[in-house]
């Protein structure tokens, strides 16, 4: 009787783990591949993704790579041999990954850059992101309405500082902010005392918070000492905020008579929220990972189903081989006066997340 029993047990056992198996194996599996949970934003999008391929029935297999170029390219290789389908990337360097990305093409797996182009390949099919340009286009538009640039108010002092160059977005976002600031810089309404506005010269590696934090240290020592005002500081994305308000806090900004200049940001990570509420930062670009993790679901549906994917751009992102069909979804602003109908209203945040 017990041998009977153990054996009913283990074939039952046995039973379900095929079953098990199946179950698993019947789903596709799709490799999301994201930079860092450093930065607030990626670990949104990273769940945003994960949560919505889930409910279209997809298996997915998410990683993060400590901003670390060789830990991405590994994670790539294991989700190829996984057996993945699909590859969504967030690329840290986005020309490292020209060979790993042969290896998928040889396997029939697709690929999509999310958010960062992936340069250098033919083997990247469809690219969703926010409009880079547009979001430089705002930064740099907030600063002039602020100013009263419009309105030949001036001149204004500040510095500039972009993001990483191994970035595509990095050399949108500094154009699209250059494509208004540059012509006041031209006509001395802007001055930028350090002289320093080549994107190679302000571009800070890794979108590092301490390496801006030690540039604007710089910049003060050099330029800035003994209380000499600062109007404006133009930072492309909130995680170099963070260092550039940080800097000038040490240096004592943030009073009555020494305010904080206009800083501009982008992805409204929740401690930048505070920092607008609390006055330090002016504004951050809002790009809602909601919308652009379902953009890259409907693009992974219907890659997996054979049909066109949809795009809305087929000029404008063009990698060095080719140029990828894209989708752009529309960045806004926040700001301490709109920050509740943007971020809170839409569900985005909780007013209890920004205390
Ligand atoms: C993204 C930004 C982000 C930055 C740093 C860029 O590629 O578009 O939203 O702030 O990377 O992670």
């Amino acid at each position: 009787m017990k041998k009977i029993i153990i054996s009913l047990l283990a074939f039952v056992m046995i039973f379900s783990l095929v079953g098990c198996n199946k179950k698993a194996s019947n789903k596709i599996l799709v490799g999301v591949a994201m930079p860092t949970q450093s930065l607030q934003r990626w670990n949104q999008d990273g769940s945003n993704m994960k949560k919505q391929l889930e409910e279209k029935g997809y298996q997915v297999d998410l990683q993060y790579a400590n901003n670390d170029v060789n830990t991405q390219i590994q994670q790539l290789e294991n989700m190829i041999t996984k057996g993945c389908k699909v590859l969504v990337i967030a690329s840290i360097d986005g020309s490292a990954l020209t060979d790993v990305l042969k290896k998928a093409a040889d396997n029939d797996i697709r690929v999509i850059a999310y958010d960062r182009l992936i340069m250098n390949t033919e083997d990247v099919d469809y690219y969703a992101t926010f409009d880079n340009f547009k979001v430089g286009v705002i930064q740099g538009r907030y600063i002039e309405e602020k100013l009263g640039l419009k309105e030949g108010n001036g001149p204004f002092i500040g510095e500039l500082f972009a993001g990483s160059p191994d970035d595509n977005n990095a050399t949108f976002f500094y154009n699209g902010a250059m494509s208004i600031l540059q012509p006041y810089i031209n006509d001395g309404k802007l001055v930028i005392t350090s002289k320093q506005t080549d994107f190679t010269t302000i571009a800070i590696q890794g979108w590092d918070s301490a390496k801006a934090q030690a540039r604007m240290d710089n910049l003060i020592t050099a330029h800035y000492a003994g209380g000499k005002k600062l109007d404006f500081v133009l930072s492309p994305n909130d995680s170099l905020a963070i260092g550039i308000v940080t800097s000038l806090k040490n240096a004592g900004f943030g009073t009555a008579s020494k305010p904080y200049p206009i800083i501009t940001g982008q992805d409204c990570d929740k401690p930048n929220v505070i920092a607008m509420i609390n006055g330090q930062q002016s504004m951050s670009i809002f790009k809602d990972t909601r919308t652009l993790a379902s953009k890259v679901v409907e693009m992974v549906d219907a890659l997996m189903k054979g049909e066109e994917a949809p795009i809305n751009d087929t000029e404008t992102y063009n990698n060095g081989v080719k140029t990828v069909p894209s989708f752009l979804c529309d960045p806004v602003y926040a700001d301490a006066n709109n920050y509740k109908e943007i971020l809170i209203d839409s569900g985005y945040y909780k007013e209890s997340d920004l205390q």
